[in-house]
């Protein structure tokens, strides 16, 4: 380390590394705040594209400005050719992520401007990214379905048009409203770890693109956007709300199993996005006649709240947990919730893109080395 080189916590715990306009998580009190709207406000009244042009512009649209944004997203709903046709071309077995991270990158190959880094042209990209990772999402699963991609719809919102690409159905109103919500609540949250990525990636003067490759691939993990099907799966190897205390003691108090979908870096309450998402589970599982996930997850939630490592620990649901939930009962599958995410996120990932430009210094930061020292050269025969 250099002289005056600080050691940070392992994980970086705590380390402010910047200022941003666009978010405030408060983890004490479970609060999360979007360019100074809660977000519990937002998650009831605003749209998705309302809070895109939040994030984009600082300040709420005008009806004018809502409907020019959601008439330019509806206008970019498609794909280069080529970057379709390689969707049609993937292997049926690969991973949604790993193709959404793929085609994410493609699309730089299909814009002669991908390396201007001005602001106009950061603000067309983030614009073109955030309307064309949904139609990558639904386009891969008619895909590897073997059926063909469906076309957006302008009459549609954005959460509409989701569940009509990936579906080809009407989309119920619950439905779209399920998903607008959870669009909003998941498009922005401070300075985790793949927002830190896309912003480290711009640091180094490198593109847009480039920056939401790096996103994604960091979201993919299970201890960051990978949590939401990873807690499903765990619902499901649990198998029924009478089962939770026998798979608890067995798995969670032994550590061979963390709770999926439950702690956080930096929430040390309940994560306020969880609770919004919890009612929106409950109402969707009401709607489809189908309780047994939702009572399951409950009962798993209660019986970890009981337990007095996870209340020293102070380990609550957080966002991927019940959203799990919802979006299972709304036959979103499993391993297409994290490309989900990634559709939530966009708009925030380009948001702090911009803002990284428009201050921007090279994110490098130091290690400690703990290796060897003063080794001898000995010839390859003599090791
Ligand atoms: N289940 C059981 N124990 C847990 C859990 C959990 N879900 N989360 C943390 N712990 C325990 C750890 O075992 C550790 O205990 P120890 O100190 O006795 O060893 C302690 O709590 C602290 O855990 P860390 O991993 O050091 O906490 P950190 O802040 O690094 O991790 C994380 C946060 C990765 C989210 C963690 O809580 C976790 O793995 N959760 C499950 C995965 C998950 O839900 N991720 C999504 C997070 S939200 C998001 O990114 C969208």
């Amino acid at each position: 380390m250099t002289d005056k080189a600080v050691a940070a916590a392992k994980g970086l715990q705590n380390v402010i590394v910047g200022q941003t306009r666009l978010s405030l998580v408060n983890g004490t009190e479970g609060k999360l705040i979007y360019v100074g709207y809660k977000i519990e406000d937002l998650a009831e009244h605003a749209t998705f594209e309302e809070v895109i042009y939040l994030l984009w512009h600082g300040e709420l649209p005008k009806r004018q400005q809502l409907d020019e944004l959601r008439r330019a997203l509806q206008a970019e709903m498609h794909l280069p050719a080529a970057v379709m046709g390689m969707l049609y071309a993937f292997p049926k077995t690969a991973t949604p992520m790993a193709v959404l991270r793929t085609a994410v990158s493609m699309l730089a190959l299909y814009d002669p401007k991908a390396d201007d880094n001005s602001v106009e042209e950061n603000r067309r990209k983030a614009l073109q990214l955030t309307a064309k990772v949904p139609v990558i999402v639904a386009a891969w699963e008619r895909a590897r379905n073997g059926k063909e991609p469906i076309p957006a719809r302008p009459d549609y919102s954005f959460a509409q048009n989701f569940l009509w690409m990936l579906k080809g159905t009407e989309p119920q109103p619950q439905e779209a409203a399920v998903i607008d919500a959870y669009l909003v609540l998941l498009s922005e949250h401070g300075m985790n770890a793949s927002t830190f990525s896309a912003r480290v990636t711009t640091s180094t003067l490198s593109d847009m693109y480039s920056a939401m490759t790096t996103a994604i691939g960091t979201l993919k993990g299970a201890a960051h956007g990978g949590a939401n099907e990873e807690a499903m799966r765990m619902f499901f190897e649990i198998g029924s709300a009478e089962n939770v205390e026998n798979w608890f003691n067995t798995y969670v108090k032994t550590k061979q199993k963390r709770v999926m979908g439950m702690g956080h870096r930096v929430y040390k309450a309940l994560d306020p996005r969880a609770a919004v998402l919890r009612r929106k589970a409950e109402e969707m599982s009401r709607a489809t006649n189908n309780m047994h996930w939702f009572n399951l997850a409950v009962k798993l939630e209660e019986v970890a709240r009981q337990d007095p490592e996870f209340i020293e620990k102070k380990l609550y649901p957080n966002v991927d947990y019940y959203s799990a939930i919802a979006l299972y009962t709304l036959g979103i599958p499993m391993d297409q919730f994290t490309p989900l995410f990634a559709i939530a996120r966009m708009p925030g990932w380009a948001a702090h893109v911009l803002e990284q430009w428009a201050d921007n210094r090279l994110i490098r930061p130091d290690v400690e080395y703990i290796g060897p020292m003063d080794l001898e050269w000995k010839p390859i025969d003599q090791r």
